[in-house]
């Protein structure tokens, strides 16, 4: 009785291992057709369309931030990437490949307050958010917001999935010329890149 009873379960444990095995490898398909390769970069998909990472303002560490007094962009940028990437930076001066840089412009408005008269501050309103993603390996070589290093969008808030660059040498990297030496990146005024404020 003992026999077939063990046997059966040993059955069962073994059809359970292989559901196991198999939802897993379907999941990590599924993980694998989310960019090109295991790995490079949620925010990625097959073809290299770049979205917008959800709630980044908690999951990623704030490099820095602007104040633009006028113009289109006028308000607050804030940058931010991965805290992983921050510590990859402060170690080897560059970013790692995979690396998610966010810039989010935010409307501005001022007031007095017990710091002092017009302080200024960002308001609920997103303009726009500017992402870049590294890309070391040159994946994308047909793609037209792919070059130079990195993956380049501009994502507006009706549609976050969606990159509204179509080329990133006309929409973006004439700006970044000044940064060129640094991978295009205008790191000088990020301080969370140093370790100086400890
Ligand atoms: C009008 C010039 C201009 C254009 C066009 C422009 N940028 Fe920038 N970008 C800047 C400047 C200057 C900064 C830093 C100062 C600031 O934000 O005001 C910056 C900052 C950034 C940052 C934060 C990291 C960094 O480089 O310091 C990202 C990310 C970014 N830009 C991506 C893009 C992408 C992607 C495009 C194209 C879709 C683009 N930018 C187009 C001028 C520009």
């Amino acid at each position: 009785m003992n026999t077939p009873a063990l046997s059966n379960n040993h059955i069962l444990s073994a059809s359970l291992s292989f559901l196991t095995a198999l939802v897993l490898s379907t999941h990590s398909q599924t993980a694998n057709t989310a960019s090109n390769e295991p790995g490079f970069s949620p925010y990625v998909d097959k073809a290299g369309n770049i979205s917008l990472p959800a709630d980044f303002r908690i999951t990623m560490a704030h490099l820095g931030s602007w104040f633009a007094p006028e113009g289109d962009g006028r308000g607050f940028h804030d940058v931010y990437t991965e805290a992983t990437s921050v510590l990859y930076y402060r170690k080897h001066g560059k970013f790692p490949d995979g690396a998610t840089i966010v810039k989010e412009v935010r409307a501005e408005k001022s007031g007095d307050y017990t710091t002092g008269k017009n302080i200024s501050f960002a308001t609920g309103e997103i303009k726009q958010w500017f992402v870049m993603i590294k890309d070391t390996k040159g994946r994308f070589p047909g793609n037209l917001n792919w070059g130079d290093g990195w993956g380049w969008a501009l994502i507006k808030t009706d549609h976050t999935n969606k990159n509204v660059s179509t080329n990133y040498q006309a929409d973006c990297i004439n700006c970044h010329m000044p940064a060129k030496e640094n991978d295009w990146i205008y790191v000088n005024e990020y301080p969370t890149l140093t370790t100086r404020n400890r």
